[in-house]
Protein backbone atom coordinates (compact mmCIF):
# COMPACT_ATOMS: atom_id res chain seq x y z
CA UNK A 1 0.00 0.00 0.00
CA UNK A 2 0.89 3.95 -0.68
CA UNK A 3 1.60 6.03 2.07
CA UNK A 4 -0.39 8.72 2.08
CA UNK A 5 0.00 11.11 5.32
CA UNK A 6 -1.93 13.99 4.38
CA UNK A 7 -4.95 11.92 4.81
CA UNK A 8 -3.50 10.49 8.43
CA UNK A 9 -4.06 13.90 9.31
CA UNK A 10 -7.92 14.19 10.11
CA UNK A 11 -6.96 10.83 11.96
CA UNK A 12 -4.28 12.45 13.96
CA UNK A 13 -6.06 15.34 14.81
CA UNK A 14 -9.25 14.09 16.75
CA UNK A 15 -7.84 10.66 17.76
CA UNK A 16 -3.73 10.57 18.56
CA UNK A 17 -2.73 13.94 19.26
CA UNK A 18 -4.89 13.97 22.71
CA UNK A 19 -1.64 11.93 23.96
CA UNK A 20 1.02 12.15 21.50
CA UNK A 21 0.72 15.19 20.09
CA UNK A 22 -0.32 16.83 16.78
CA UNK A 23 3.52 16.72 16.03
CA UNK A 24 4.06 13.71 17.66
CA UNK A 25 6.20 15.00 20.61
CA UNK A 26 3.82 14.05 23.57
CA UNK A 27 3.95 15.52 27.08
CA UNK A 28 2.58 13.22 29.62
CA UNK A 29 5.31 10.90 30.34
CA UNK A 30 3.19 7.38 29.91
CA UNK A 31 2.45 8.33 26.47
CA UNK A 32 5.34 7.55 23.71
CA UNK A 33 7.15 10.44 21.32
CA UNK A 34 6.15 9.01 18.12
CA UNK A 35 8.17 11.86 15.49
CA UNK A 36 11.49 10.41 14.03
CA UNK A 37 10.44 7.13 14.64
CA UNK A 38 10.72 4.88 11.73
CA UNK A 39 7.74 4.06 9.33
CA UNK A 40 8.43 0.58 9.37
CA UNK A 41 8.40 0.68 13.23
CA UNK A 42 5.19 2.38 14.21
CA UNK A 43 3.34 0.50 11.44
CA UNK A 44 4.51 -2.83 13.02
CA UNK A 45 3.44 -1.63 16.56
CA UNK A 46 0.35 -0.96 15.16
CA UNK A 47 -0.24 -4.34 14.03
CA UNK A 48 0.88 -5.97 16.72
CA UNK A 49 -1.52 -4.12 19.15
CA UNK A 50 -3.95 -4.72 16.94
CA UNK A 51 -3.89 -8.20 17.48
CA UNK A 52 -2.96 -8.34 20.91
CA UNK A 53 0.51 -9.11 20.43
CA UNK A 54 1.51 -6.39 21.81
CA UNK A 55 -0.91 -6.02 24.82
CA UNK A 56 -2.11 -2.60 25.43
CA UNK A 57 -5.74 -1.90 26.42
CA UNK A 58 -5.32 1.81 25.24
CA UNK A 59 -3.34 1.22 22.24
CA UNK A 60 -5.51 -2.17 21.15
CA UNK A 61 -8.79 0.18 21.18
CA UNK A 62 -7.07 2.83 18.99
CA UNK A 63 -5.60 0.57 16.69
CA UNK A 64 -9.08 -1.74 16.18
CA UNK A 65 -10.54 1.36 14.77
CA UNK A 66 -7.69 1.48 11.76
CA UNK A 67 -8.23 0.13 8.70
CA UNK A 68 -4.30 -1.09 6.88
CA UNK A 69 -4.41 1.92 4.91
CA UNK A 70 -4.81 4.07 7.75
CA UNK A 71 -2.05 2.46 9.55
CA UNK A 72 0.24 3.14 6.88
CA UNK A 73 -0.83 6.57 7.03
CA UNK A 74 -0.35 7.53 10.16
CA UNK A 75 2.78 5.67 10.35
CA UNK A 76 4.53 7.31 7.52
CA UNK A 77 2.71 10.86 9.12
CA UNK A 78 4.52 10.73 12.57
CA UNK A 79 7.63 9.39 10.92
CA UNK A 80 7.85 12.55 8.90
CA UNK A 81 7.63 14.76 12.12
CA UNK A 82 10.39 16.26 13.97
CA UNK A 83 11.58 15.12 17.58
CA UNK A 84 12.35 18.27 19.93
CA UNK A 85 15.26 17.01 22.03
CA UNK A 86 14.65 16.41 25.88
CA UNK A 87 16.80 17.14 28.79
CA UNK A 88 16.99 14.02 31.64
CA UNK A 89 14.85 14.81 34.14
CA UNK A 90 16.79 13.20 36.78
CA UNK A 91 21.01 13.45 36.19
CA UNK A 92 22.42 11.55 38.95
CA UNK A 93 22.48 8.23 37.39
CA UNK A 94 23.90 9.27 34.04
CA UNK A 95 27.26 8.16 34.37
CA UNK A 96 26.07 5.14 34.47
CA UNK A 97 23.29 5.05 32.00
CA UNK A 98 26.00 6.20 29.78
CA UNK A 99 28.15 2.93 30.60
CA UNK A 100 25.48 0.78 30.02
CA UNK A 101 24.07 2.53 26.68
CA UNK A 102 27.80 2.90 24.94
CA UNK A 103 29.25 -0.60 26.39
CA UNK A 104 27.15 -2.23 28.14
CA UNK A 105 28.01 -4.71 31.30
CA UNK A 106 30.35 -7.10 30.99
CA UNK A 107 29.34 -9.06 33.99
CA UNK A 108 25.99 -10.15 33.03
CA UNK A 109 27.00 -9.95 29.25
CA UNK A 110 24.19 -7.22 28.32
CA UNK A 111 25.48 -5.39 24.98
CA UNK A 112 25.76 -2.22 24.96
CA UNK A 113 22.65 -0.27 23.53
CA UNK A 114 24.26 1.44 20.61
CA UNK A 115 25.27 -1.42 18.83
CA UNK A 116 21.67 -1.35 17.82
CA UNK A 117 20.38 1.74 18.70
CA UNK A 118 22.97 3.96 17.47
CA UNK A 119 25.64 6.42 18.97
CA UNK A 120 23.10 9.26 19.62
CA UNK A 121 20.27 7.00 20.13
CA UNK A 122 18.32 7.68 16.33
CA UNK A 123 18.04 4.14 15.73
CA UNK A 124 18.76 2.53 12.18
CA UNK A 125 15.24 2.67 10.07
CA UNK A 126 13.36 -0.54 9.24
CA UNK A 127 15.95 -2.55 11.40
CA UNK A 128 16.16 -0.85 15.29
CA UNK A 129 13.59 1.91 16.72
CA UNK A 130 14.75 5.35 17.47
CA UNK A 131 15.04 5.64 21.49
CA UNK A 132 16.81 9.08 21.67
CA UNK A 133 14.35 11.65 23.19
CA UNK A 134 11.79 9.38 24.51
CA UNK A 135 10.07 9.62 27.87
CA UNK A 136 12.34 8.15 30.36
CA UNK A 137 9.32 6.65 32.68
CA UNK A 138 8.48 5.07 29.16
CA UNK A 139 11.59 3.45 28.64
CA UNK A 140 11.98 1.67 32.09
CA UNK A 141 8.21 0.39 31.51
CA UNK A 142 8.76 -1.20 27.38
CA UNK A 143 11.62 -2.62 29.43
CA UNK A 144 9.73 -3.85 32.04
CA UNK A 145 7.23 -5.51 29.26
CA UNK A 146 10.20 -7.26 27.67
CA UNK A 147 11.34 -9.11 30.91
CA UNK A 148 9.05 -12.05 30.74
CA UNK A 149 7.45 -11.49 27.22
CA UNK A 150 4.05 -11.62 28.48
CA UNK A 151 2.89 -7.81 27.57
CA UNK A 152 5.39 -7.58 24.91
CA UNK A 153 7.88 -10.06 23.21
CA UNK A 154 11.20 -9.33 20.86
CA UNK A 155 13.75 -12.23 20.68
CA UNK A 156 16.62 -9.64 20.88
CA UNK A 157 14.78 -7.41 23.50
CA UNK A 158 12.81 -10.19 25.97
CA UNK A 159 16.96 -11.22 26.30
CA UNK A 160 18.18 -8.08 27.02
CA UNK A 161 15.51 -6.64 29.67
CA UNK A 162 15.99 -10.46 31.39
CA UNK A 163 20.06 -9.17 32.04
CA UNK A 164 19.13 -5.94 33.51
CA UNK A 165 18.44 -4.93 37.18
CA UNK A 166 15.77 -2.32 37.80
CA UNK A 167 18.35 0.25 38.74
CA UNK A 168 20.18 -0.41 35.28
CA UNK A 169 16.82 0.22 33.25
CA UNK A 170 16.24 3.12 35.86
CA UNK A 171 19.55 4.54 34.53
CA UNK A 172 19.78 3.86 31.38
CA UNK A 173 16.48 5.55 30.47
CA UNK A 174 17.75 8.71 32.13
CA UNK A 175 20.47 8.69 29.75
CA UNK A 176 18.56 7.70 26.77
CA UNK A 177 15.98 10.36 27.37
CA UNK A 178 18.47 13.37 27.15
CA UNK A 179 20.22 11.88 23.99
C1 LIG B 1 1.89 3.67 22.10
C2 LIG B 1 0.22 5.17 17.77
C3 LIG B 1 -3.67 7.12 19.93
C4 LIG B 1 -1.70 6.19 24.28
C5 LIG B 1 1.77 3.90 20.75
C6 LIG B 1 2.69 3.42 19.74
C7 LIG B 1 2.22 3.83 18.53
C8 LIG B 1 1.01 4.59 18.76
C9 LIG B 1 2.85 3.56 17.16
C10 LIG B 1 3.97 2.60 20.00
C11 LIG B 1 5.14 3.58 20.11
C12 LIG B 1 6.50 2.92 20.33
O1 LIG B 1 6.61 1.69 20.33
O2 LIG B 1 7.48 3.67 20.49
C13 LIG B 1 -0.99 5.81 17.97
C14 LIG B 1 -1.86 6.29 16.91
C15 LIG B 1 -2.97 6.80 17.52
C16 LIG B 1 -2.78 6.68 18.96
C17 LIG B 1 -1.55 6.19 15.42
C18 LIG B 1 -4.22 7.37 16.88
C19 LIG B 1 -4.89 6.63 15.95
C20 LIG B 1 -3.45 7.11 21.29
C21 LIG B 1 -4.32 7.71 22.29
C22 LIG B 1 -3.75 7.44 23.52
C23 LIG B 1 -2.53 6.67 23.29
C24 LIG B 1 -5.57 8.53 21.99
C25 LIG B 1 -4.24 7.83 24.90
C26 LIG B 1 -5.56 7.71 25.24
C27 LIG B 1 -0.59 5.37 24.07
C28 LIG B 1 0.17 4.75 25.14
C29 LIG B 1 1.20 4.01 24.51
C30 LIG B 1 1.05 4.22 23.07
C31 LIG B 1 -0.09 4.86 26.63
C32 LIG B 1 2.27 3.15 25.18
C33 LIG B 1 1.74 1.73 25.29
C34 LIG B 1 2.71 0.79 25.97
O3 LIG B 1 3.17 1.09 27.08
O4 LIG B 1 3.04 -0.24 25.37
N1 LIG B 1 0.75 4.61 20.12
N2 LIG B 1 -1.57 6.07 19.19
N3 LIG B 1 -2.38 6.49 21.93
N4 LIG B 1 -0.05 5.03 22.84
FE1 LIG B 1 -0.83 5.53 21.02
C1 LIG C 1 13.32 -1.97 21.00
C2 LIG C 1 15.96 -0.34 24.76
C3 LIG C 1 19.79 -2.90 23.17
C4 LIG C 1 17.30 -4.17 19.22
C5 LIG C 1 13.70 -1.31 22.15
C6 LIG C 1 12.83 -0.48 22.98
C7 LIG C 1 13.57 -0.05 24.02
C8 LIG C 1 14.92 -0.57 23.87
C9 LIG C 1 13.11 0.86 25.16
C10 LIG C 1 11.37 -0.16 22.68
C11 LIG C 1 11.29 1.17 21.97
C12 LIG C 1 9.91 1.77 21.91
O1 LIG C 1 8.96 1.20 22.48
O2 LIG C 1 9.76 2.83 21.28
C13 LIG C 1 17.22 -0.92 24.67
C14 LIG C 1 18.26 -0.78 25.68
C15 LIG C 1 19.33 -1.53 25.25
C16 LIG C 1 18.97 -2.11 23.96
C17 LIG C 1 18.12 0.03 26.95
C18 LIG C 1 20.64 -1.80 25.97
C19 LIG C 1 20.63 -2.16 27.30
C20 LIG C 1 19.48 -3.42 21.94
C21 LIG C 1 20.38 -4.18 21.11
C22 LIG C 1 19.67 -4.54 19.98
C23 LIG C 1 18.33 -4.01 20.13
C24 LIG C 1 21.85 -4.49 21.44
C25 LIG C 1 20.13 -5.35 18.77
C26 LIG C 1 20.93 -6.45 18.90
C27 LIG C 1 15.99 -3.73 19.38
C28 LIG C 1 14.89 -4.06 18.48
C29 LIG C 1 13.74 -3.42 18.99
C30 LIG C 1 14.17 -2.71 20.20
C31 LIG C 1 14.95 -4.95 17.23
C32 LIG C 1 12.30 -3.47 18.43
C33 LIG C 1 11.62 -4.65 19.09
C34 LIG C 1 10.13 -4.72 18.86
O3 LIG C 1 9.71 -4.71 17.69
O4 LIG C 1 9.38 -4.79 19.86
N1 LIG C 1 14.96 -1.35 22.72
N2 LIG C 1 17.68 -1.72 23.65
N3 LIG C 1 18.25 -3.33 21.32
N4 LIG C 1 15.52 -2.95 20.40
FE1 LIG C 1 16.59 -2.36 22.02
Amino acid sequence: LQADPAKAKVIVEQVCAACHGVDGNSVAAINPTLAGQSQQYLHAQLVAFKAGKRQNPTMLGMASTLSEQDMVNVAAYFSQQKVKPRDASDKTQLELGKQLYRTGNAATKLPACMSCHGPAGAGLPEKYPRLGSQHASYIVKQLQDYKGATVRNNVIMTDIAARMSDAEMKAVAEYISGL
